[in-house]
């Protein structure tokens, strides 16, 4: 089967090519053609990679009123029942409980008799406020200003040139946003409640004296008065220089919005889309249109977008770099496989995730894909193995460094294979679960993929302690980890290894059950030269299968993890701190219930670098910690106790000695401290962070 299937494909894989190319220079070749054929409208969604972390507090500033002193104002004006201006000081508040104040009573009191004029008027005169300040404070005074303002663009603002020109002016609005500063853009997240409509007109508004927003993100919930396209229309009037928009789950916005961002905001570079139910193709395609800097697209959950947007992105955003389009049902092999292939020049980062694509679209990856560097691949049930056979055969991955590929059926030895010898300069590469992944496949794909530094397998059950034997031998490996991969058992190597491997610095075996004694033996003398090794949640090793690795590794060991290694003993610890006290710098025994006092002595007498310590649920009590403090070159950064019963008030003092160089010090679930006495330790040692 297999030694028929590459002239077949490749004959395949050459007419696909025919197919794209007639899509991609608009000859479609037949109105009923396959590849050509362009679904209509539908739902889906976008997301945009990028994202903002500042909170959203500071959403509106308030640098004077009308009618309050703006000092006294506090941080919160409740302009309506339903609109909540946030206003806060210039500096950090000072007064804990928001001042209030009661529409009525403000209108009763206060109402301007400026109100009366038309809002024709009141648009003349707003345009020539001076600047971002007096806009605010104008915001500030009712829901009607607040929207008349949030309908002026920028631009028409008289003062945008005079800004410009003043240099007072600009000082003053850089000195005010100082706080907010990213990159030298402003910045704004709104969460949940805080994300409707009125605050992204506050956003506006506040804004637009301060250089402009340069991000947004908005992280919706599904309450009723969530983010529509009007907040969003808001926002695009108000921040023409918006480089970067995150929306997730806002399901009152629609194309309408989108396509408000897409008319004003030409300098958009990433847009996020995260279950957006309402945006479709419509508003995919205006962002295409008007927004040609746009570098990154990330798209998700978003079931009205599909084929005909990704396309129109392909076309028309030439300095697309990164794609990352994961369970829009919408989404097949005709909006993948058109993107990638126009948008081909500069994008190098693609992941596809739970899209109903199949094998063509993977040739295309593996034709066009000339500069993609990192490729994520996942839950890609439509693809067979042909599929990842023809990405690698295809050649054109030649750039590729790192590729990670997940519950994919197509993963195969041949398929493995293939893309081995295609992707010549892969170094990172990451299997998970791809069940019918064997040993023969991966010693193959060692073998080929001669740039290969770091390995991980994740779930891939065929895979044997032969397999991996194989692999070490076969390739410059810096780095192999290997986590519940059930199917490696123990067995006695009888034939000589071959030769050792003397590159792989880091080993990390988490929850392989069945790895034992034989296993790290033979792992230990294949890796002479490992720093860091990470066994953790190998409960069924022992000090008998530990001591062999610990003798052969010649460089010295770094970094020790053995959280969870159950039956583990002192002798473990007595020989790692004799063979490896120059070296080692973070060492874990959490769980190793068999561990007590007299390991601690010993890392306190031979470990001069040691920095992280973690003896959580160990056997350990008051002497032990008395070791550890006594000890005269000892230099710990972190330290864990947690959960060690037997370490009670007494270890107070030696605690306190620790904590001269502690910066992090866990003393959860330590029954035998008392609450008195851990106050004390936190008022005391000040520059350590306790956990208690
Ligand atoms: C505003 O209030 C603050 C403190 O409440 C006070 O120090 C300041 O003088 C007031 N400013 C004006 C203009 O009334
Ligand atoms: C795109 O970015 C370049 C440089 O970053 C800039 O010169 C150009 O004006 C931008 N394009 C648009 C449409 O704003
Ligand atoms: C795979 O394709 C078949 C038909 O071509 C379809 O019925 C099935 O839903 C697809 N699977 C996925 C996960 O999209
Ligand atoms: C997947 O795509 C195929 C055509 O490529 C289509 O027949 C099938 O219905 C799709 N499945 C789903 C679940 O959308
Ligand atoms: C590994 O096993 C431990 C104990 O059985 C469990 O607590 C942990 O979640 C497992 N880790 C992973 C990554 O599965
Ligand atoms: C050690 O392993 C445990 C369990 O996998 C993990 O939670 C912990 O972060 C690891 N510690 C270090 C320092 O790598
Ligand atoms: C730990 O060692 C004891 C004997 O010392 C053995 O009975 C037990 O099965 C071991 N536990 C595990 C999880 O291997
Ligand atoms: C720890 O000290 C507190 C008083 O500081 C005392 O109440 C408590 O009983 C002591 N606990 C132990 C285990 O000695």
């Amino acid at each position: 089967m297999h030694s028929s299937f590459p002239g077949v494909y490749l004959v395949c894989l050459f007419l696909a090519f025919c197919a794209v190319g007639f899509c991609v220079l608009g000859l479609e070749a037949s109105p009923k053609g396959f590849f050509c054929e362009i679904q209509p409208c539908l739902p889906l969604l976008i997301t945009v990679f990028f994202f903002i972390g500042i909170s959203g507090d500071d959403d509106f500033y308030s640098g004077g009123s009308f009618f309050t002193n703006s000092t006294d104002l506090g941080r919160l004006c409740s302009i309506s029942s339903q609109v909540d201006v946030y206003c806060p000081p210039r500096k950090r508040a000072r007064i804990s409980a928001p001042f209030l104040f009661g529409e009525t009573e403000f209108e009763q009191n206060k109402q301007p008799s400026i109100d009366v004029l038309p809002e024709e008027c009141l648009f003349e005169i707003f345009k020539r406020l001076p600047g971002g300040k007096e806009r605010s404070s104008c915001a500030c005074v009712s829901k009607h200003w607040l929207m008349l303002l949030t309908s002026i663009r920028k631009s028409e603002y008289e003062s945008s040139k005079v800004v410009k020109e003043n240099n007072d002016l600009v000082s003053e609005d850089v000195e005010m946003i100082s706080s907010d500063e990213d990159d030298g853009y402003l910045t704004r997240c709104l969460e949940g409640k805080r994300a409707t409509d009125m605050r992204l007109a506050a956003v506006a508004v506040g804004t637009s004296g301060h250089g402009g927003l340069g991000k947004l993100s908005i992280r919706g919930s599904s309450s009723s008065c969530g983010v529509t396209n009007f907040g969003l229309s808001a926002i695009a009037r108000g921040c023409p220089s918006l480089k970067a928009l995150s929306l997730w789950n806002i399901p009152r916005v629609g194309d309408g919005g989108l396509s408000e961002i897409a008319k004003e905001c030409h300098l958009l570079e990433k847009l996020d889309l995260c279950q957006c139910l309402s945006v479709s193709n419509k508003g995919l395609i205006a962002i295409a249109e008007n927004c040609p800097n746009l570098t990154s697209l990330s798209i998700e959950s978003c079931p009205k977008i599909g084929n005909e947007g990704l396309q129109a992105i392909g076309k028309l955003c030439p300095k697309l770099q990164s794609i990352s389009i994961k369970d829009c049902p919408l989404v097949g092999d005709h909006g993948v496989s058109s993107l990638l292939a126009s948008a081909s020049s500069v994008l190098s980062k693609v992941k596809l995730q739970g899209l109903n694509i199949t094998d063509f679209s993977l040739a295309v990856i593996g034709h066009y894909g000339k500069s993609v560097t990192n490729l994520m691949l996942s839950g890609l049930q439509n693809v067979s193995e042909k599929g990842f056979w023809v990405m690698g055969n295809a050649q054109g991955l030649q750039k590729l460094a790192s590729l990670m590929i997940t519950s994919c059926w197509g993963v195969t030895d041949v398929s493995l294979e293939a893309m081995g010898k295609g992707c010549t300069n892969l170094k990172q590469m990451c299997l998970r679960r791809c069940c019918f992944l064997s040993d023969d496949g991966l010693v193959a794909f060692a073998k080929s993929a001669g740039s290969l530094e770091c390995l991980q397998l994740e779930e891939c059950n065929r895979v044997t302690q032969s397999g991996i034997i194989g692999v070490l031998s076969n390739c410059g490996l810096k780095s192999l980890t290997l986590v519940k991969c059930l199917g490696i058992k123990d067995m006695s190597v009888g034939a000589p290894l071959s030769s050792p491997c003397n590159s792989l610095k880091s080993l990390s075996v988490r929850n392989c059950s069945g790895f034992g004694t034989a296993s790290l033996a033979m792992v230990g003398k294949l890796c002479p030269q490992l720093q860091h090794v990470d066994l953790s949640g190998l409960y069924g090793i022992t000090d008998a299968g530990l001591l062999p690795l610990l003798e052969s590794c010649e460089a010295g060991l770094v970094k020790v993890n053995l959280s969870g290694c159950l039956n583990l003993t002192d002798e473990v610890v007595l020989a790692l701190t004799r063979l490896h006290g120059g070296t080692l710098e973070l060492l874990n025994l959490d769980g190793c219930r068999r561990i007590t006092d007299s390991s601690l002595v010993a890392v306190a007498d031979n470990c001069v670098f040691l920095s992280d310590l973690d003896v959580s649920r160990c056997a350990i009590t008051d002497s032990g910690a008395a070791a550890l403090s006594h000890a005269e070159q000892l230099n710990l950064q972190v330290l864990s106790f947690s959960g060690c019963s037997g370490v009670s008030n007494k270890s107070m003092p030696f605690l306190k000695k620790l904590g001269n160089t502690l910066v992090g010090l866990n003393l959860q679930h330590c029954n035998s401290i008392s609450s008195r006495t851990v106050e004390l330790l936190v008022e005391s040692l000040w520059r350590c962070d306790i956990l208690s």
